[in-house]
């Protein structure tokens, strides 16, 4: 590719070209989009977490004026259970269709649904259902002992083992290990709160089906609700053309989208259901509550021997979401004896899924913490601990690594926070009257690339237009497609056309696991170089082209313009001129790039790394403890725009302070509510929370994922941060907390 041109565009700061239509306010959101007749639906939530319906009287509701129906499970009409389909095509967290049976068994789940002319009619309806239960006792127990499950589990992406990875004997090299450390680390449930609260319409003309969403996966939700309806999945649309974030819980279709469509179905008409902010703390995932021990063992000098992670996590009554928190263990240090084995605890809760960095930000909080202690306990700056156990290969899988530079984001982070300035005695460190905690720790995150394909289009105005059915959750993805576009047609972002989020483009990736830009680069390459070589062609065969004598061969395009290969590039053509001369609107090709995520035989490892090192200012008097300053390193390969990645990074790092001091969802042990249902209750990290943050990201192209060496950076900056600011809290205070969050009562 040009290296003019890239220089231009890739790699360099853009804002976000749909920055304005946001700010306008034009940006249609899913529930933005209105119909004529359109209805709206209320959801009616159990109040009960374990049990069973005996008794709906619906009469009150249906007499209410703007009533339309009222729907249970004797007039929703057939909803079919949904399986999993070939690529991402069939996941679905919560696989029971909504209202299958009168079983209760999480609070809130939908035992009816209100539909009416207004919001207002169908809020007023719902609550006037009126639900006699048989009431049993919820369990929500905090404490997570392991199900008795067999070694191979289903999950809701396939079968598991267990027992992740094991190598050497861990037993036996921990028992013998001069120094040990085993100690239990606890994350609370969490839920994801986007602004943008979820929300479904549903259309159906004849047998087909249309959904206005705000799907971090169209295609997917297309497989499962062509499923789910009995229908060939050509019938289903799904349309997502902006998602106000979602930090994985919009990765999956939830209950509300089947009850939806269904309704729309029953009264052949447009139906809108908008969950309640309440609503998506019950039934539209969190983050699981996990338990994790990790026992390490190390010789004296402080080189590993010895690792165990063995971790439990909370599921739901029916569902199998897998919280993967010993995904990143197996590779992340050089250990020769090694154990990772999971298991499950049912709770009486709606099914947790995946949340920002699912899997690795609770487990790297449990082993970059014992890392942490470990250290103390071998008075070892922790540094220096990670980098005498730097592996050279992934270990797990026994394969190298395509590109990891962890060691040199230690050394970046050490030179940029003064780490080496740290005296590691508790409370020595002073300033302005206020104690100083100090504290670090690494993180990771995986890379691969999801199927892709996307069409490019070079128009005969000059501009060029690129299409895929991938998502823009927020995170940036229309700005990376204009760039990506940009830099191989030459055409300025201002005229490239970005088309995204609907399920008649061709099949993108997910906007999940921070691999869509990743995943997109070699398609639209691939799209982009087939158009060129279309306009190539057709410069060579138009009548009354200047290249008309020339073979396909003989020219070269760059920075939008077709020449002659021997004669250098002055003098080229816009293709503009040339599509105009042929009495073509347009060219456009599509281009397909394969899956390297779930490999049989990877002959690489692909990750991102990373580290944070953290000041915190500790008031005993007041018992005050603040995040005061963050340096982050990132390793994600080459960065496409900075602008929007450091954006990614520093989110990641809001959200980390969050899980860090405030974030837990809590449920009330008598009727199984979460009980901090709403953005009162359920605190966040907010702008006075968050100090200055120095972000920097190294720069190597990692070949192996695409062409250009980009990685993700949706989700790295998120984990292990936490394992840094209990660090940094010890540092100031000498309370170790073992268990998220670290509120004031742990540290007085
Ligand atoms: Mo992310 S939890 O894969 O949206």
């Amino acid at each position: 590719m040009p290296e003019s041109a890239q220089m231009s565009v890739i790699g360099k700061p853009q804002p976000r070209i749909d920055g304005p239509l946001k700010v306008s306010g034009l940006a249609m959101y899913a529930t933005d989009h209105h119909f004529p007749d359109l209805l709206y639906a209320v959801p009616v939530e159990a109040t009960i977490a374990n049990g069973r319906v005996l008794k709906l009287d619906t009469a009150p509701a249906e007499r209410m004026p703007g009533v339309q129906a009222i729907f249970h499970r004797a007039n929703i009409g057939k909803i079919f259970r949904s399986t999993l389909g070939p690529g991402f095509e069939g996941i679905c967290i919560e696989r029971r269709p909504p209202f299958e049976d009168d079983v209760v068994r999480y609070y809130g789940q939908y035992v009816a649904l209100a539909v009416a002319d207004t919001f207002e009619a169908a809020k007023a309806a719902a609550d006037a259902v009126l639900i006699t239960y048989d009431k049993q006792e919820p369990n929500v127990e905090t404490d997570l002992k392991a199900d008795d499950d067999p070694d191979v589990v289903e999950t809701s992406y396939g079968p598991e083992h267990r027992l992740q990875s094991e190598r050497g004997d861990p037993e036996s090299a921990f028992a013998s290990a001069p120094v040990k450390l085993d100690q239990t680390y606890v994350t609370p449930s969490e839920t994801h709160n986007p602004i943008e609260l979820q929300a479904t319409i549903a259309i159906w003309e004849g047998a087909n089906l249309t959904l206005y969403e705000e799907s971090q996966a169209v295609f997917n939700m297309r497989g499962v609700l062509a499923q789910m309806f009995g229908l060939p999945k050509e019938n289903v649309r799904v349309i997502t053309k902006f998602v106000g974030s979602g930090f994985g819980s919009k990765l999956w279709p939830w209950t509300h989208c089947p009850l939806a469509a269904a309704a729309a179905r029953q009264l052949s008409k447009p139906v809108k259901l908008v969950l309640s902010r309440k609503m998506t703390f019950q039934s539209a995932g969190h983050r699981a509550r996990t338990q994790q021990r990790v026992r390490l063992g190390a010789m004296r000098d402080g080189k590993l021997v010895s690792l165990q992670h063995d971790y439990v996590y909370e599921r739901s009554m029916l569902d199998n979401y897998h919280e993967n928190c010993g995904e990143k263990t197996a590779y992340h240090y050089s250990v020769p004896n090694l154990r990772v084995k999971f298991g499950r605890a049912k709770r009486n809760i709606g099914s947790p899924s995946d949340m920002r960095g699912p899997g690795a930000v609770p487990g790297l909080y449990a082993t970059e913490s014992a890392m942490n202690e470990l250290a103390d306990q071998l008075k070892i700056d922790p540094v220096r601990l990670r980098i005498l156990n730097e592996p050279k290969i992934d270990e797990g899988l026994g394969i190298p690594f395509s590109s990891r530079h962890y060691l040199e984001c230690f050394e970046l982070g050490v030179e940029k926070f003064g780490w080496s300035k740290r005296n590691p005695e508790i409370g020595s460190m002073k300033r302005d009257g206020l104690t100083l905690g100090w504290g670090m720790a690494g993180c990771a995150w995986l890379a691969a690339r999801f199927p892709a394909e996307a069409n490019v289009q070079l128009r005969d105005d000059g501009t060029t237009r690129i299409a895929c059915g991938t998502q823009d959750i927020g995170t940036g993805t229309y700005t990376i497609l204009a760039q990506l576009a940009a830099d191989k047609t030459g055409v300025p972002l201002d005229k490239v056309e970005v088309a995204l989020g609907d399920t008649i483009l061709p099949e993108g990736p997910i906007s999940g696991g921070s691999m869509a830009t990743g995943s997109v680069v070699p398609a639209v390459f691939a799209a982009a170089d087939k158009a060129i070589a279309s306009l190539l062609t057709i410069a060579t065969t138009t009548p009354g082209s200047p290249f008309e004598k020339r073979r396909p061969e003989e020219l070269a395009f760059e920075g939008g313009r077709v020449f002659v290969k021997a004669n250098g590039s002055a003098g080229g053509v816009p293709f503009a001129d040339l599509l105009r001369r042929a009495n073509l609107r347009l060219v456009s090709r599509n281009g397909k790039s394969e899956a390297t995520f779930g490999e049989k035989n990877p002959k690489f490892s692909t990750h991102s790394f990373g580290c944070h090192f953290v000041e915190v200012t500790w008031q005993p008097e007041i018992a005050r403890l603040r995040v005061n300053r963050v340096v982050t390193v990132i390793d994600a390969g080459r960065i496409i725009n900075p602008l929007a990645g450091r954006n990614q990074i520093e989110g990641a790092i809001v959200m980390g302070i969050g899980m860090a001091l405030l974030e837990h969802t809590t449920y009330d042990p008598q009727n199984g509510a979460p009980i901090n249902s709403n953005l009162a209750d359920y605190i966040m990290a907010v702008n006075a929370d968050v100090p200055k943050l120095d972000v920097h990201f190294l720069d190597y192209p990692d070949k192996e994922i695409n062409q250009l060496g980009a990685r993700g950076i949706g989700e790295i900056g998120l984990a292990g941060f936490a394992a840094a600011i209990t660090a940094a809290t010890h540092h100031a205070t000498g309370v170790r907390v073992r268990e998220l969050p670290i509120t004031i009562e742990k540290l007085i």
